[in-house]
């Protein structure tokens, strides 16, 4: 199935970009600061980022690193403070209200981590799916019906859709999510932490479920997640760091090629230069060196070489 066959809306809203080459999500040198009373915390420094379209990207970091933030920028929920985001070729700041929202419910799919806050308790399945259908003024009721139905099939709950989450587990309340989220056919679905509370099993199952939306779709994804399996789940893992990507994975062969296990899987880790030179070294390497504050840096054989600056007064380590 394809997400434009699937409904009567015109394919030019869902153009990705009008150059093919362009990257779906680019974040240019973001900045996202709060302001909590006289104090700012700064979630966003300066993060530098871009996803392909039809790319998988994993998130992790540790709490409180702005993996939510960068989520809530890319989906038009919060500006950033400074730099630029745009997604599908639109800058995100060029858009007024109205256009905002109209991207907010178009554009993008949300799937969050509390399963509960991903529906309508008193609404059934099928209801909740029914919600941005209507709001989207899609078709007439009977299309919407079978949209309805085709989302609930989509997401392998064909024949749950009159239930209230309530009567739903976990895993089957993040189908129904999923579905919400897709029904309005975004390009884009942006999930935090979508399996943060469901067993290892079900959690397995969810992920199929994104792959094969991707597969299917098209869908870029970008997902949030602390899952020690991530890396054999999407294309890409990015590793976010005081607000900024410090490194990511890339998996050599795509973990649902064939019948590659995770033990199979090669992963190749980089660190990340940003458009200023900047980059995070890993602990392990400050810690080795004892590194605290300073490095010299020289290009030495086609390699930069990062040294422990002598201290003053200390001779130079020989040669
Ligand atoms: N609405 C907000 N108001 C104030 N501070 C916030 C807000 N949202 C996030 N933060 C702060 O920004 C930083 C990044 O948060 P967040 O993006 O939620 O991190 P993560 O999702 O990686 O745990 C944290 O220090 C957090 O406390
Ligand atoms: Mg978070």
């Amino acid at each position: 199935m394809s997400g434009e066959t699937a409904s009567d809306k015109t394919v030019s809203s869902k153009t990705v970009s009008n150059e093919p080459s362009a990257p779906h999500v680019v974040c240019d040198r973001l900045v996202k600061i709060f302001r909590v009373g006289a104090s700012e915390v700064v979630a966003l420094q300066g993060l530098e980022f871009a996803v392909e379209a039809g790319e998988m990207v994993g998130v992790v970091g540790a709490s409180g690193s702005g993996k939510s933030t960068l989520l809530s920028v890319l989906g038009g929920l919060t500006s950033p403070t400074a730099g630029r985001v745009e997604v599908g070729g639109i800058d995100l700041a060029s858009l007024g209200p109205a256009d905002l929202a109209r991207y907010r419910r178009e554009q993008v799919g949300f799937v969050w981590q509390r399963t509960a806050a991903n529906l309508l308790p008193h609404l059934s399945a099928a209801e909740n799916i029914a919600v941005p259908l209507t709001i989207g003024a899609n078709g007439n009721r009977r299309s919407r019906r079978a949209r309805c139905d085709e989302l609930l099939d989509l997401v392998g709950l064909g024949d749950r859709g009159g239930h209230r989450p309530v009567e739903l587990s976990g895993g089957e309340q993040q189908r129904v999510a999923i579905a919400v989220a897709l029904a309005a056919e975004p390009s884009l679905l942006l999930a935090d932490e979508p399996t943060g509370e469901l067993d290892s099993e079900t959690a397995d199952a969810i992920y199929e479920l994104l792959r094969s939306l991707n597969r299917e779709l098209g869908l870029t994804q970008l997902i949030v997640s602390h899952d020690p399996e991530i890396a054999t789940r999407v294309d890409r893992v990015v590793a976010v760091s005081d607000g900024q990507l410090a490194s990511e994975r890339r998996a050599r062969t795509s973990a649902l090629d064939g019948d590659t296990t995770s033990d199979e899987l090669v992963t190749d880790e980089v660190l990340l230069v940003d458009g200023q030179g900047r980059l995070q070294l890993p602990a392990a390497a400050l810690d080795a060196l004892g590194i605290e504050g300073r490095v010299t840096a020289e290009v030495v054989d086609g390699a930069v070489r990062l040294t422990k600056p002598s201290e003053p007064g200390e001779e130079a380590p020989d040669e």
